[in-house]
């Protein structure tokens, strides 16, 4: 995952079509209880990328689960995902640099740095924003394997407003679907 976590960011696009409903992505500004309240397990739930690796990843992923504990120095993470992917299972340990300073995470797999942004949202979500790559990328996490229907929605409302159609958002097999508002 990291391939869950590189797969999962985006820049968030002022489209021109956008509505104004659309609610925007609101960083989370770190503090030093940042890193405390995202420790432990999350499952990933959906995902959306517009980034053609990534893209293909997001198609082979079937369960993907990761756990953040503290690293060895105060600004890193380690990692450890399991990820399914058709019917391969991998698990894979790293490490991950918190950049406390501009609020953002950074993973290096294969020698390629991912960067995201966490999303204000509900405690128990992981909503990830890629921003190192020219394409949209956004991805959903929750502490539970499933999330509300509410809380779907409200993520999808956030894909639809980067632009994102139904057929181009990924989930895990486990949560229930609800269609796109208006899409
Ligand atoms: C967190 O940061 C605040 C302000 O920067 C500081 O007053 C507080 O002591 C810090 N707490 C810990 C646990 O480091
Ligand atoms: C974090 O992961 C690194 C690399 O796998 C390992 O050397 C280190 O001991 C781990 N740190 C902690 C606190 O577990
Ligand atoms: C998963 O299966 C698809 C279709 O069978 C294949 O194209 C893709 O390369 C596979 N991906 C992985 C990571 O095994
Ligand atoms: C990954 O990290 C976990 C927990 O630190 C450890 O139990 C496991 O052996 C590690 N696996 C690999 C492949 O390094
Ligand atoms: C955040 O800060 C780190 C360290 O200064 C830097 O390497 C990284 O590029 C910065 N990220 C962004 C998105 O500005
Ligand atoms: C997850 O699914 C279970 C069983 O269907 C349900 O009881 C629970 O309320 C769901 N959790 C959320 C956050 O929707």
């Amino acid at each position: 995952m990291l391939a869950t976590l590189t797969l999962f960011l985006g820049l968030p696009l002022a489209l021109a079509t956008e509505p104004q409903s659309c609610a925007p992505l609101v960083p989370i500004t770190f503090d030093n209880t940042t890193i405390p309240q995202i420790l432990g397990q999350w499952f990933y739930i959906a995902g959306a990328s517009r980034y053609p690796p990534h893209l293909a990843e997001l198609r082979a992923v079937t369960f993907a689960a990761f756990s953040f504990s503290p690293g060895s120095h105060e600004d890193e993470l380690n990692c450890t995902e399991i990820i399914r992917m058709n019917e391969t299972c991998v698990v894979k340990n790293s490490t991950i640099q918190v950049f406390q300073q501009n609020s953002t995470m950074a993973h290096v797999e294969n020698g390629v740095v991912s960067m995201a942004r966490l999303i204000q949202s509900d405690k128990d979500l992981l909503i990830l924003n890629h921003i190192n790559i020219d394409f949209p990328s956004l991805s959903l996490s929750a502490r539970t394997p499933n999330v509300s229907k509410e809380h779907m929605e409200e993520f999808k409302a956030h894909l639809q407003c980067l632009g994102f159609t139904e057929d181009e958002v990924f989930h895990t097999s486990i949560e229930v679907q609800t269609p796109l508002q208006g899409g």
